[in-house]
């Protein structure tokens, strides 16, 4: 392993040994996929969706029997994009010298492609040619279709699969669930940072996606788990971290993963050799006034009303009833009908979020560094 490397990846990911736990979940994903079932993945904003994703593909990426596709669709903005985005990953995945490539490029040309190249990356990307609805169902349908009767698996993941609510082609969900239905050899994980459109495409009765794949919930990873990873990390590196070093981080951060990561990321790029409290306490200090100007920009577009509620949850922390007379009361927050309609506007521009993945289900805050800065103030 390199020395002298942010060992905490707060973006993207790079291998095995910068991820931390997520063993049964990377079980479990990786035997439904190998066993062919389409599958939801779930949880909350920056828990660890798209990473999971990554890391379970991550032991097939020179596979050549089980081939895994991972799409990040949030930039296209029609069918006809979301097709080429699905071309052109097909077309990066299986070089043109192979056989295979050879063949997928053959089907590729009856779409009339046109390959350019990124400036600054040199990766090619494919534009079909596509003038109809009905033009480009029948692409995606042929290109399955194709995969389908080669003697290989494939799985893709389709990350930021609620943009597709955005496509003017009001039935994108009923030609993509049409079009998949039938595949025998591949299979889907579909995955979004909206939780609420995402549920609206997969769970509700009414939708052609409701019930036909396995969901999977992921939730927060195990404290022992993270100090234990954290711990290690900065031992690699010839460093020490206390416990009450690691006690502060994980109460800090309540454990959620991107504000975790973030927060170590900082903290190990102070390059002290021995880690203590007062260190932790120095980089939530950091992380905040790093933040400070894009919370008074909240501020500033939120309506007080809105900024006090917001304050009130920060406070509580987790709050169950917000239209409980104690909450309004304590608060000050005027009528159950203004929290109504101000937690409404702030669900809405997802500053807060509703955890209903619990037995309890209750609001919080979703960015922690907001909730502690609100705390201190
Ligand atoms: N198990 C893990 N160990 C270490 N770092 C992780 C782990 N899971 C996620 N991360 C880090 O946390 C960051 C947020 O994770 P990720 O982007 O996967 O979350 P997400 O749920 O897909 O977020 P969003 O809802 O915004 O799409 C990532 O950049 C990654 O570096
Ligand atoms: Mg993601």
């Amino acid at each position: 392993m390199e020395k002298e490397f942010n060992p905490f990846i707060s973006a993207g990911y790079r291998e095995p040994a910068y991820f931390c736990d997520r063993k049964e979940e990377s079980k479990q994903l990786t035997q439904l996929m190998l066993n062919g079932a389409n599958v939801t993945l779930f949880a909350i904003r920056r828990l660890g969706k798209t990473g999971l994703i990554h890391h379970v593909f991550y032991p097939y990426r020179k596979n050549s029997k089980i081939v895994c596709i991972y799409i990040d669709i949030l930039a296209t903005n029609n069918l006809a994009e979301f097709t080429n985005q699905l071309a052109t990953a097909i077309y990066n995945r299986f070089p043109p010298q192979k056989t295979l490539g050879k063949k997928i490029m053959d089907l590729f040309q009856r779409f009339r492609p046109v390959i350019s190249f990124d400036e600054l990356t040199g990766i090619p990307s494919l534009s079909l040619t596509i003038q109809t609805t009905a033009q480009n169902e029948n692409t995606i349908g042929q290109i399955f279709q194709f995969l389908d009767e080669q003697n290989i698996k494939v799985v893709f993941a389709i990350d930021e699969f609620q943009q597709i609510l955005e496509y003017p082609e009001k039935n994108t969900e009923a030609i993509l669930r049409t079009q998949i239905q039938f595949l025998k050899n591949i299979s889907f994980i579909f995955c979004g940072s909206n939780q609420k459109m995402m549920h609206e495409i997969f769970n509700s009765a009414k939708r052609p996606f409701f019930a036909s794949c396995t969901n999977i919930s992921l939730g927060f990873i195990n404290e022992n788990e993270y100090k234990t990873f954290i711990l290690k990390k900065f031992n690699e590196n010839d460093r020490t971290i206390t416990d009450e070093c690691l006690d502060f981080i994980c109460k800090f951060t309540q454990l959620h993963t991107f504000y975790t990561q973030y927060f170590c990321f900082i903290l190990f790029s102070k390059n002290k050799k021995e880690n203590t409290i007062e260190d932790a306490r120095e980089t939530a200090l950091n992380i905040l006034q790093l933040n400070e100007s894009s919370y008074f920009q909240y501020k500033n577009l939120l309506t007080t009303s809105q900024w006090n509620i917001l304050c009130a949850i920060a406070k509580e922390e987790k709050v169950y009833q917000p239209q409980s007379k104690k909450f309004v009361t304590t608060y000050q927050l005027g009528t159950p009908g203004l929290v109504k309609k101000g937690m409404d506007a702030l669900l809405k521009k997802e500053i807060i979020f509703y955890n209903s993945g619990v037995e309890t289900p209750y609001y919080e805050v979703y960015d922690k560094y907001l909730m502690r800065w609100i705390q201190y103030k």
